[in-house]
């Protein structure tokens, strides 16, 4: 698997560095708050587990699933809720965290359907972000690192639900597209 990697982006001690320092800017931002992080399936599972490790308040989490890509490289814009929240979120405090935040069409319809719910405050964290990329009208208020417009797997982050188990991010070689 990991020969299908043109180059490495990320390595594992620059992503434990970047969720080490957004650990901390967080704990510093909430000052002791409880919060609920909601991490947003599948991508993010690696990222939440390795951030709220430094994120210094009581907190809880919880999962949504939706899904805006249909196995390609090309979002569609078309966002639909797959998983929901377990529990309520009315009058607490929201992180949600995102592996990356391309067009803004997903973490968009997200935080419109959840502001609804009358939180408290709602956030964005992302691992990754292409402002390049956006269509949408949102920002992450956290943001791990900005990168160019290219497609990249690891960490989460996947090709055909491929790739998600490397424990750093890259881009693929060309031919694995066409394959
Ligand atoms: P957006 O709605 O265009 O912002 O897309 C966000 C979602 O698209 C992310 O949560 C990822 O699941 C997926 N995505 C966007 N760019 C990439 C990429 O470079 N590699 C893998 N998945 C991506
Ligand atoms: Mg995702």
């Amino acid at each position: 698997m990991r020969d299908d990697l043109k180059d490495v982006l990320l390595s594992e001690e620059d992503i434990h560095q970047i969720c080490k320092d957004l650990g901390e800017e967080i704990t510093a931002a909430y000052k002791g708050k409880p919060l609920v992080c909601i991490g947003i399936l599948k991508g993010s599972v690696m990222f939440m587990a390795d951030l709220i490790k430094y994120i210094d308040t009581h907190l809880a989490i919880d999962f949504m699933d939706v899904s805006s890509y249909h196995g390609g490289t090309e979002s569609t814009g078309e966002v639909q809720i797959l998983k929901d929240l377990s529990s309520s979120i009315e009058n607490k405090d929201i992180l949600i965290i995102e592996d990356i935040l391309e067009t803004g069409t997903t973490l968009k319809s997200i935080t419109d359907l959840l502001e609804s719910r009358r939180v408290n405050s709602l956030e964005i964290v992302t691992l990754l972000d292409k402002p390049n990329r956006r269509k949408a009208n949102i920002e992450a208020k956290y943001v791990g690192k900005k990168i160019p417009d290219e497609f990249v797997v690891g960490y989460g982050l996947d090709y055909a639900e491929n790739y998600r188990n490397l424990p750093y991010i890259g881009t693929l070689k060309p031919e694995i597209y066409s394959k």
